[in-house]
């Protein structure tokens, strides 16, 4: 019997698993009651005390060995998804997890290709900037309310950006008019988070100075912009207001209509959704940044990507965009 163990030690130790077929054959042989060891396992039992003292190590270790091999071997083959030491073009194909593009995403690319048709080249800007850039240049008095506490974060000595409209003074710095720019990217407000808002939004900034750019520009821009967007037909309505870096200066709403809670939720009941602040760029700001501003004007716009991504996609709770939550990020793949 000694004999017997030994031989089949051997022909274990130069097995090589390699299909799925060798694997069984490996199981039924070397695990299962009726396989070779089995049998032996069998006769074993029959054994007297002395002789099933000298059998018995030898037999128990082939056996922990032949179970060794079959869970490696085991383990291997899932792993390779088949394969232990080949490839086996023959199984079929493991699906991957395609990713997708975040909706902001989806949204801000549309955007900028619309306006990039109309002429306007893109333009980034940081978010950790100074008080020049984010205020001062924009002709935001020394006592304006939006540079208190509430509204900005600061970092030493820095401000998170609270509008893209910083990147405007940036580029009117270090380019020569004309210029058409937009400059999409993430900003920061202090502010309650809700459904509506957030302490983190984003906006794409639009700029144009040339010589003779009126008001008429700006209107026409931005409504080509919602008829591309959100299609032939919708409603906008401007409402005057004021910005320290516009004169004269609007905003625009565009018709949600009340249909849907979502809409009725994202308008406050009144179907009308705000998207943008614009206004024709204020002089001071002009010569802020070295532009003769009685040669040139200009008009500017900052629009809410987040709400129109929320309008676009009857998305109700601003939140639902920072969750990560693959099952909502899915829906849009292949947008
Ligand atoms: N920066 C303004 C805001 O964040 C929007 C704006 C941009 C208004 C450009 C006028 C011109 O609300």
């Amino acid at each position: 019997m000694i004999e017997e163990i030994e031989s089949l030690n051997r022909e274990l130790q130069a097995l090589h698993i390699q299909t799925a077929e060798e694997l069984e054959n490996f199981r039924l042989r070397f695990l299962s009651k009726k396989g070779q060891l089995g049998l032996l396992l069998d006769r074993f039992r029959e054994l007297d005390g002395e002789a099933k003292r000298t059998v018995g190590k030898p037999l128990n270790t082939l056996k922990a060995e032949a179970e060794k091999i079959f869970r490696a071997s085991r383990d291997a083959f899932e792993q390779s998804g088949g394969t232990v030491t080949q490839f086996d073009t023959t199984l079929p194909v493991r699906a991957t997890e395609l990713g997708a593009p975040h909706p902001l995403k989806v949204v801000e690319d549309r955007l900028c290709d619309i306006f990039y048709s109309l002429g306007f080249d893109i333009a980034h800007g940081p978010e950790i900037e100074d008080d020049r850039h984010n205020f001062n240049a924009l002709n935001f008095a020394e006592d304006h309310p939006a540079r208190d506490m509430q509204d900005t974060f600061f970092t030493s000595g820095h401000v998170l950006r609270t509008h893209t409209s910083s990147v405007q003074i940036r580029e009117m710095e270090s380019r020569t008019p004309p210029m058409r720019l937009v400059m999409p990217g993430r900003v920061y407000r202090n502010e309650a988070v809700s459904a509506r808002s957030n302490c983190f939004f984003h906006q794409i900034e639009g700029l144009y100075i040339d010589e003779g750019v009126t008001f008429a520009d700006l209107k026409q821009t931005l409504y080509y912009f919602v008829q591309q967007f959100f299609g032939e037909g919708t409603k906008v309505r401007f409402r005057a207001s004021y910005f320290p870096f516009t004169e004269p200066s609007a905003e625009m709403d565009i018709w949600a209509g009340t249909d849907t809670e979502e809409n009725r939720r994202l308008t406050k009941g009144t179907g009308w959704l705000e998207v943008l602040g614009c206004g024709m760029v204020h002089p001071n700001v002009l010569k802020n940044c070295g532009i003769d501003s009685e040669k040139f004007s200009g008009f500017a716009f900052g629009l809410g990507i987040d709400r129109i991504t929320m309008l676009k996609y009857g998305i109700s709770d601003i939140r639902d965009l920072f969750l990560n939550d693959v099952r909502m990020l899915k829906q849009f793949r292949g947008s």
